[in-house]
């Protein structure tokens, strides 16, 4: 009888694309998948460092996972990810009950782990970090839905003070045009209506000479690649001709994430973010010229070390100045091994969180705001799924991103159908679909 696995992913959508890599591996090894954690030969964590918050659920995970090993103790239990590369120690250490620990360029070492594991019965641990590792050629085993993952670069080399992933996920390093271009062919071939071009910093790919912009043009020119999205760039990366590419293909969507992090420049320093809240701004302005209806969102860290009432204040001005589509907003998070651990000037709980309710406040403003500029036109939405309010309604995304919920009529998941916006609420937009003869699309 073959084995089967269980595996539970936290954190990014990188690691939503590294656990489709790991599942393709698993199963070309014999492993089935099952959604019965309890009865699974072998269950997997793919873990996330990049807050201390991503990583207490974990450890809260992983104590179910003991419970059930308790009970069976033949079960495997794996910890994969950037929790494994920054915490093997610990690990091992503090939950004797973990078999395997694999960083992020290990995972190739999965299947024949597995089959050690069964004969031998210590630990098994690699995090060793590769400068070449890119999963060519593997081709990772999908979740059903309409957007695929496709990976095309990994690591980074940024190094901001606050951020972990450096240390976790290695230097950067891109996947060759030829690859990318075969998955992106069997996700299309495999229905898959979106593409979403992934890395950590996915505008710093290079790949012999080859840049972003020529990547994403290839990818454009695939026959039946119906929207392409990528995500996250740097905006030091953000060139003009990401935007002309951009521009010049109906099939790239029409929204840019763009992280601020924060809107002073003496803590953008401090950050190491290598660009200025003025250089900033003009290249949202720069953004909003050449795509225009884009949808810009942003990630935003309050509380950085030192970050003075003033400071924060700048931040809250440049969310005024760029009006943001959406935000993904954090507290700041110390990162034991980061620079910015070692500044000795943090920021007390009570007023990060003060200071994190202003910017949700804000920015949920801001959202509103956009969102009305949506109402009584008409939009193309990707149908993706139900809506959860209803069984008669569907939820699909705008090419800007932004959530639509609308009745069903004749169309299926994965079809782009013209739907007219009645009315934005919260995060979300309601609108119903409009016949081909009536349409007057937004531009
Ligand atoms: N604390 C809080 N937020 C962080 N991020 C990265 N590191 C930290 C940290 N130490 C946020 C940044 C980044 C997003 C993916 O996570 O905003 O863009
Ligand atoms: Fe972290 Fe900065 Fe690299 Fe993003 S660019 S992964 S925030 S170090």
């Amino acid at each position: 009888m073959s084995k089967s696995y269980h595996i539970e992913t936290y954190g990014c959508q990188m690691n939503v694309a590294d656990s489709e890599l790991v599942s393709a591996m698993l199963q070309k090894a014999g492993y089935q998948e099952t959604g019965n954690i309890e009865k699974a030969d072998a269950i997997f964590v793919n873990t996330c460092a990049i807050r201390e918050h991503a990583e207490d659920k974990v450890h809260s995970r992983l104590g179910f996972y003991n419970k059930i090993k308790e009970k069976k103790p033949s079960t495997i239990i794996g910890v994969l990810g950037c929790m494994a590369q920054n915490l093997k120690e610990n690990i091992l250490e503090s939950k004797p009950y973990v078999d395997i620990v694999l960083g992020p360029d290990s995972y190739r070492k999965l299947p024949e782990m597995l089959n050690d594991r069964t004969a031998k019965s210590s630990h098994i641990v690699d995090t060793k970090l590769s400068r070449f590792e890119v999963y060519d050629n593997l081709f990772p085993s999908r979740a059903e839905g309409v957007n695929a993952w496709v990976s095309i670069m990994r690591g980074c080399d940024k190094f901001c003070t606050f951020c972990i992933v450096p240390f976790t996920r290695g230097r950067e390093r891109s996947r060759s045009i030829d690859s990318i271009k075969n998955e992106v062919l069997l996700a299309v071939d495999n229905g898959f209506s979106e593409i979403t071009l992934l890395g950590q910093n996915v505008n710093s790919y290079d790949y012999e000479g080859k840049k972003f912009h020529e990547l994403l043009k290839e990818i454009a020119q695939i026959k039946n690649v119906k929207r392409i999205r990528y995500t996250s760039p740097h905006p030091k990366d953000m060139t003009l001709d990401v935007l002309s590419v951009m521009s010049s293909y109906d099939n790239i969507c029409n929204y840019v994430h763009l992280p601020l992090q924060a809107g002073n420049n003496n803590v953008l320093r401090r950050m190491n973010r290598t660009y200025t809240k003025e250089e900033f701004i003009k290249l949202s302005n720069v953004i909003r010229d050449k795509l225009p209806g884009v949808g810009i969102s942003t990630d935003i860290i309050v509380g950085f070390p030192g970050e003075n009432e003033k400071e924060f204040y700048e931040t809250l001005d440049v969310m005024n100045e760029v009006v943001f589509d959406s935000a993904f907003t954090f507290k700041y998070s110390s990162r034991p091994g980061t620079k910015a651990a070692e500044y000795d000037d943090h920021v007390p709980e009570k007023e990060k969180q003060r200071r994190l309710e202003s910017v949700i406040k804000l920015q949920s403003e801001h959202t509103l705001i956009r969102n009305k500029k949506f109402i009584n036109k008409v939009e193309l939405v990707l149908v993706e799924k139900e809506s959860k309010r209803s069984v008669h309604q569907w939820a699909g995304r705008t090419d800007s991103n932004k959530w639509v919920i609308f009745n069903k009529k004749s169309e299926k998941i994965g079809d782009i159908v013209p739907v007219y916006i009645t009315s934005a609420h919260g995060i979300t937009l309601q609108g119903k679909i409009q016949k081909i003869q009536e349409m007057e699309l937004v531009s």
